[in-house]
């Protein structure tokens, strides 16, 4: 028997929310793709890695094994601020790229997110397709959406996390306990000086983050960024408070005073209004984690459930023995 690390690829990486978590899992990202310039100047910067570019062109076979694949492919054919084409958009097709990495590395674990828009796209049929495909590939198909502000950060997003594996699991293990969010004010206001503190007036959650349509009026329904507040140091005087490109990165669960995005603001806005919150892939991260090294001692006809699937956090070095 040998030790090695248990190892994932990010495709359509973005900033690497799947990246951030699942290495602070102690797991080891052996490759990563975005079409993006400015996300793979990003990436490389925070991670020291360099993605690929264009996953289309991607030969399969020079991507080395590893041991769960990754992929929050682009959501926009589906999300209901997009133009709902799916599988007809070219970016909606990227579920086929992701199956030719399943068809040529049948990894044992797969982790896909999307929007939670896509349960309900063309009546469930999309979502259905992509079901079916895996299902064909007899993998085991469990999914749920996730709520950030039910998991600690106070942000509305909701994310739809599908996971394939060729073990046995049942939907439980995608139950995660919650954890009270601090409420929006005290979330930003977490490291700030009483000089730069604001107190939120109605909203103690944030809307979701998106990539375009700031400065909305606040009162139109398309706002999301602002919020009607006063500042800690003048609690009287009324105004509207914009989420600054820090607030952003820290609502979706980056450290908004270590992590450099790279680009122009145009284009930072539109990488962290993509990216998915990090308390979100880093649950997901753990239970699949958990359920590997599980399913890597027990037999394929062992069902794997909540009780077996310890959601201890360690942030050590996971190693899992091979055979030789
Ligand atoms: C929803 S975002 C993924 C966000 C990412 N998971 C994160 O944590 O930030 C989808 C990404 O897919 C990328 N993308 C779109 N078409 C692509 C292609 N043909 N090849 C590689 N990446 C692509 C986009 O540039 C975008 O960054």
């Amino acid at each position: 028997m040998t030790e090695r690390e248990l190892t994932f690829i990010d495709l359509f990486c973005g900033i690497g929310s799947f990246h951030h978590s699942l290495s602070k899992l102690g797991m080891k990202c052996i490759f990563a793709c975005d079409i993006n310039e400015d996300c793979r100047n990003t990436y490389e910067r925070n991670y020291g890695m360099r993605p690929a570019g264009d996953i289309c062109k991607i030969n399969i076979a020079d991507v080395p094994s590893f041991d769960i694949l990754c992929a929050g492919f682009p959501c926009q054919p589906f999300s209901v601020a997009g133009h709902h084409k799916g599988f007809e958009d070219s970016r909606g097709g990227m579920f086929f790229e992701v199956m030719r990495f399943v068809d040529h590395h049948t990894p044992s674990w797969i982790i896909l997110e999307n929007v939670a828009g896509l349960e309900n796209h063309d009546g469930g049929k999309t979502l259905k397709r992509m079901i079916d495909m895996l299902e064909e590939k007899k993998y085991n198909v469990i999914k749920r959406v996730l709520v950030c502000s039910d998991y600690g950060i106070p942000q509305m997003r909701k994310r739809l996390f599908i996971i394939a594996t060729n073990f046995k699991v049942t939907e439980s293990v995608l139950n995660f306990e919650q954890i009270p969010s601090k409420s929006l004010t005290h979330y930003l206001n977490d490291g700030r000086s009483d000089n730069e503190k604001v107190i939120m007036k109605e909203k103690e959650i944030a809307y979701t983050i998106r990539c375009g349509g700031r400065y909305s009026n606040i009162n139109d329904g398309h706002n999301w960024d602002g919020y009607y507040a006063t500042k800690f140091s003048d609690p009287i005087n009324e105004f509207v408070y914009r989420l600054s490109i820090k607030d952003c990165l820290k609502l979706q669960g980056f450290d908004e005073n270590k992590f450099v995005l790279v680009g122009s603001d145009k284009a930072k806005w539109k990488m962290v209004g993509n990216t998915i919150p990090t308390n979100l892939t880093f649950l997901v991260g753990n239970s699949v984690r958990n359920l590997l090294l599980l399913s890597s001692q027990i037999s394929k006809r062992g069902l794997i459930n909540e009780e077996d699937n310890d959601n201890k956090i360690i942030t050590k070095k996971i190693k899992i023995k091979d055979k030789d």
